[in-house]
């Protein structure tokens, strides 16, 4: 590539005001070397050493960041040629590890073993988007800010708690890549149960970037590995003029059994949490764009008003930001009928000056900044390999696990409401559209 081609390539998804775009383009520069020649190291830590030169690093101040998002082969002889020849000597180094880490414990452990020996936990930042999400940054204040949220945070009020994930578009063309993941690794194992662990661990003595993520890993290990059959597997097939997962050109595999949508439940085994499915979901080319965690709470106990549905708190992680509950009010004027209404923070009507900054942006000043709350911890990421491993292999191996066709554009496995409801999921309050109220759905007259 020459520099110009660099530059196009990595601006042009840039959303930002075109003076400040040059102003980024003049900061950066291309320089090309071979991933497993020394050589080609030293002349980048020379381009580096003359761009501290010249803007004038301070003295113990020449810091180096940096960020590998690369295939897996390549990882750690990339890692040895930084530390060999490019690590700072005048300065901190960080350095940014991008998934995927590993494919299954054993792996992970051994990726985790040779750059342990290159790099210290202190130095590394394994980056999850997700942690770097607005509404998922928002979880902890929501819980620990919220007396009435802290207080029915646990078995006695939940029910069950949904954390989905929805594309509305297939592998196109990253089939490649997906095949050998597949959607437990690609999106589950990492950025929905990192959802999850904010949602259920307990609270940490104080914001500190450790004690964050201690809290998180003992909620982790006290998750069993999932079993097969609290597992949905489904595959996409064409539909609506689009291509099914098989027909993907970048595919190696045309028999591929690679699950394009799962859904999981897992049980947390302590004491806020024993008998609480959380019933995780992902799939790609469905009916929408949507990630969200529904937390759906229990009937109430003797209840005056019998059928009523049951209060959901939602909390929209993209697209369109928003928290609501769903709750039961009294229908306005002479009726004493119960209508279901919400509660509703949407933030694009409420907070309209803010701008929300992309997911990366917000985690690479993070790393600038030393704070390592929201990147995987070592021992978190063999946790959550831990409860992934077994189903995972199991997969791998097993040609009569089933695997549900589901049509492209649709909400995805026919048999995925039964399965939410064997979770406990009511779904008696399906035809409630947010954020509009309706009395269409009203019941029950004292
Ligand atoms: C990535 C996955 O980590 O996350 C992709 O590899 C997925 O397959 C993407 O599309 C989703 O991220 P976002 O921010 O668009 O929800």
């Amino acid at each position: 590539m020459t520099h110009d081609d660099y530059l196009s390539r990595v601006t042009q998804y840039i959303k930002a005001d075109p003076k400040e775009l040059e102003g980024f383009k003049a900061l950066t520069s291309y320089h090309a070397g071979q991933y497993d020649q020394d050589e080609s190291w030293q002349s980048l830590d020379q381009v580096i050493a003359q761009s501290e030169q010249e803007r004038g690093g301070a003295a113990g101040k020449k810091n180096r960041v940096f960020y590998m998002a690369l295939p897996p082969s390549v990882f750690i002889p990339v890692a040895k040629g930084l530390k060999k020849n490019v690590y700072a000597k005048e300065g901190v180094n960080r350095l940014i590890v991008e998934k995927p880490f590993g494919m299954d414990t054993e792996s992970s452990n051994e990726l985790g073993r040779e750059l342990g020996a290159l790099f210290s936990e202190e130095e590394i930042y394994r980056i999850d988007h997700y942690l770097g999400k607005e509404m998922v940054k928002n979880l902890m204040t929501l819980r620990f800010a919220n007396i009435f949220f802290s207080q029915c945070w646990d078995r006695k009020y939940i029910d069950n708690v949904q954390i989905t994930f929805k594309e509305p578009f297939g592998t196109e063309g990253r089939g490649g890549y997906f095949d050998d993941f597949g959607i437990i690794r690609d999106v589950m194992q990492n950025h929905l149960l990192q959802v999850l662990s904010l949602i259920a661990m307990e609270r940490p003595i104080s914001t500190d970037s450790e004690a964050i993520r201690d809290e998180k890993v003992k909620v982790l290990q006290c998750i069993p590995p999932i079993a097969a059959k609290d597992a949905l597997l489904g595959q996409y097939v064409a539909a609506n003029g689009k291509p099914g997962y098989l027909e993907d050109e970048t595919l190696k595999n045309k028999q591929s059994r690679t699950p394009t949508f799962a859904a999981l439940t897992l049980w947390i085994q302590n004491e806020r949490w024993e008998g609480v499915p959380f019933v995780l979901k992902a799939g790609k080319a469905l009916n929408e764009a949507k990630v969200e965690v529904r937390i759906q709470f229990r009937n109430v106990a003797g209840n005056l008003y019998k059928g009523t549905p049951r209060n959901e708190l939602v909390m929209r992680i993209q697209p369109n930001e928003a928290v609501y509950i769903k709750f039961n009010n009294k229908q306005p004027g002479l009726s004493y009928q119960t209508i279901q209404s919400d509660l509703d923070l949407t933030y694009n009507s409420r907070y309209t000056e803010m701008a929300i900054p992309d997911a990366y942006e917000s985690l690479i000043l993070d790393v600038l900044r030393n704070d390592h709350s929201n990147f995987v911890r070592d021992d978190e990421l063999e946790a959550a390999w831990k409860i992934f491993t077994p189903i995972l292999h199991k997969i791998d191996q097993d040609p009569d696990l089933p695997l549900e066709t589901y049509a492209y554009g649709s909400r995805g496995p026919a048999s995925l409401d039964a399965f939410v409801t064997k979770y406990g999921y009511d779904r008696s309050n399906a035809n409630y559209a947010w954020p509009v109220q309706s009395v269409s759905g009203a019941s029950n007259k004292l």
